[in-house]
């Protein structure tokens, strides 16, 4: 009898404890999908993130939905500006970043990138009938740039890093407004973006060409704080993404061609 009960007591705690530990892990997993990811861009970085009707759109935003519902991540967009951006990914009051930002050296020792998404090079956008024909025209030129991006870095390889004549401006789309009034003779920015802006103005007079032995080539990746958990994840469904061909779909539905997933991979 006494036996008969001890089993009986040893049961029910034993099934207890398995529907407790059930009941808690389900908790987490809940809480855990709940907490939503924040994610930060700049948008006025046409095709890539911009404002169209108080939304914003872009190759980027694209490929971030696809790549969080692959993960099955909850995230929030904020549009905020170029070098906030960054200080709220070192300061991790957001927790991943998504802006037509190049994966170099000198970041990844303050920032964590997934595997790369675009391949990009720098163009020089100058009004018609420049005379400013490749990037060692550049010399004595007002030329401009957006603060802190690789188009930034590129020009002062070229013109030196203290050169007065480098323009800096916080938007991209601001740098091109000035070469369209005729404050800057120049602007450098990213091929995709040079393009787009023309293809969108025609009327602008505006035309813009790559320098090969100047500008070489780089990546985007999305840009997480350091030793952040996500990277891992957002790389798996990145990958996912890539072979399973929806990256192509948004490539193609963005850019009109399609792209060429070798050199991500390489
Ligand atoms: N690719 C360049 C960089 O990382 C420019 C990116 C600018 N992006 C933007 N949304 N304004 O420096």
């Amino acid at each position: 009898m006494i036996k008969k009960g001890m089993i009986a007591t040893l049961v029910f705690i034993l099934m207890f404890a398995l529907v407790g530990c059930g009941g808690s892990t389900e908790k987490t997993t809940s809480k855990e999908q709940k907490k939503k990811i924040t994610v930060v861009t700049n948008p006025s970085f046409a095709p890539f993130e911009y404002m169209d009707k108080g939304e914003i759109v872009g190759f980027d935003i694209d490929l971030l939905k696809a790549v969080m519902d692959e993960a099955g991540l909850e995230y929030e967009l904020k549009g905020i500006g170029w070098d906030p951006l960054f200080a709220a990914i070192q300061g991790k009051t957001a927790d991943m970043a998504v802006s037509g930002i190049t994966i170099n050296d000198d970041r990844k020792k303050t920032y964590d990138f997934s595997i790369p998404y675009f391949e990009s090079t720098h163009m020089i956008l100058v009004k018609e009938g420049s005379s400013i024909k490749s990037a060692k025209d550049l010399q004595g030129k007002v030329v401009g740039v957006q603060n802190g991006t690789t188009g930034q870095e590129a020009v002062e390889k070229i013109l030196g890093k203290e050169n007065k004549n480098i323009k800096k401006f916080e938007d991209t789309v601001v740098a091109i407004m000035d070469l369209l009034n005729g404050g800057v003779e120049a602007v450098v920015t990213d091929n995709a973006v040079a393009n787009e802006y023309i293809k969108n103005n025609p009327d602008a007079k505006i035309v813009a060409f790559e320098d090969p032995d100047h500008f070489e080539s780089e990546f985007y990746g999305f840009m997480f704080p350091k030793g952040s958990e996500l990277k891992q994840k957002v790389d798996e469904a990145l990958k996912k993404v890539i072979e399973n061909g929806t990256y192509t779909e948004i490539y193609k539905k963005w850019f009109g061609t399609e792209p060429n997933i070798e050199s991500l991979q390489q």
